[in-house]
């Protein structure tokens, strides 16, 4: 079994309530992981999923080793069969095989390419780890998803709800870089089994991947699916259609305090690196309303819930 989806979770509800018991007693699984290793290999930075992750497997008395693969290790050559006369040293094949010889479960993250589309919603190099490994992958985030993010998402959403069924408006914002929809696709995707009123907002052009905003509410006009939302979850991607461009600047869409006057007195989300006053203002990231430490706070749990249903296997 592996972690790199939604749709590896027979029960994506008993693992949010696996969740939410950890974070009550999070020393309470500690002999599952004595004498286990887990191995986390970055190919981007990190220090959310990175130190997160971390934590929660010293939490289940596990080691762990770290490799940031992009700046330390070996150039990794990821297509079958070719000369390596280049400048790759090493294939993927040989490192995940001896990876799986020193780790019980191998966490990864990759990342789009954002110029390749297919390649990215393929998932290449998660599927070649997939492929060569003997033991249990996790996504640390891929190309396209980023489920352990969603995890502590859908946490966060449940701890701070009033109403049953909140109004969750997934809300694209500015940014100065193209960036992944990674994010934004594996929130929808969790959200759709949330008990939640999921809107997803962006401009023309930046419409998630169908599979992903099909029976989804999308509407183009932002103030119009603010309106009494009780979430407000905002996030920069770049376009899916037009692969990997950021379009214009499109400032309007920032949140600040008159958008969020819109809202049901709605709380704040954001994934976390956020660059200021580009994709929300000052006064909404730090306004009382806003949920972003504790969005950080429960990635370490969802990963704990994660990794325990791995050892438990
Ligand atoms: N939210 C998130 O994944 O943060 P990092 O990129 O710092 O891990």
């Amino acid at each position: 079994m592996n972690f790199t989806s939604i749709n590896d979770i027979s029960s994506p509800v008993q693992l949010l309530e696996l969740a939410k018991q950890i974070k009550l007693k999070p020393f309470d699984y500690r002999e599952f992981g004595q004498n286990k290793t887990l191995g986390l290999l970055f190919f981007n930075p990190s220090l959310r999923t990175r130190l997160s992750t971390q934590k929660a497997a010293n939490n289940l008395g596990m080691d762990v080793i770290v490799m940031n693969v992009g700046q330390d290790g070996w150039q990794l050559e990821m297509d079958e069969g070719v000369v390596m006369n280049g400048s790759k040293q090493e294939h993927i094949k040989d490192a995940v095989a001896v990876l799986s010889q020193y780790c019980d479960i191998i966490g990864v993250r990759t990342f789009a390419s954002l110029n390749d589309r297919k390649a990215d919603y393929e998932e290449l190099v998660l599927k070649q780890f997939l492929k060569y490994t003997h033991v249990p992958i996790i996504s640390l985030e891929s190309a396209t998803l980023h489920p352990l993010q969603s995890l502590a998402d859908w946490l966060t959403i449940e701890e701070h709800k009033v109403a049953h069924k909140p109004k969750v408006v997934l809300t694209w914002a500015p940014h100065v870089k193209p960036l992944p929809q990674a994010v934004a696709n594996s929130f929808v995707e969790w959200m759709k089994l949330a008990e939640v009123d999921l809107t997803i907002t962006n401009p023309i052009g930046f419409d998630l991947a169908p599979q992903f905003s099909k029976d989804v509410k999308v509407e183009h006009n932002q103030d119009m699916a603010l309106a009494q939302a009780d979430f407000v979850y905002a996030k920069n991607w770049s376009s899916y259609q037009d692969y990997g461009t950021i379009g214009g600047e499109m400032t309007d869409w920032q949140i600040t305090p008159e958008k969020m006057s819109l809202t049901n007195n709605a709380k704040f989300m954001h994934c976390l690196p956020v660059r200021r006053n580009v994709v929300v203002s000052d006064e909404v990231i730090d306004g009382q309303n806003s949920l972003v430490y504790e969005q950080a706070n429960n990635r370490t749990y969802a990963a704990q819930a994660v990794l325990l249903n791995l050892l438990q296997l």
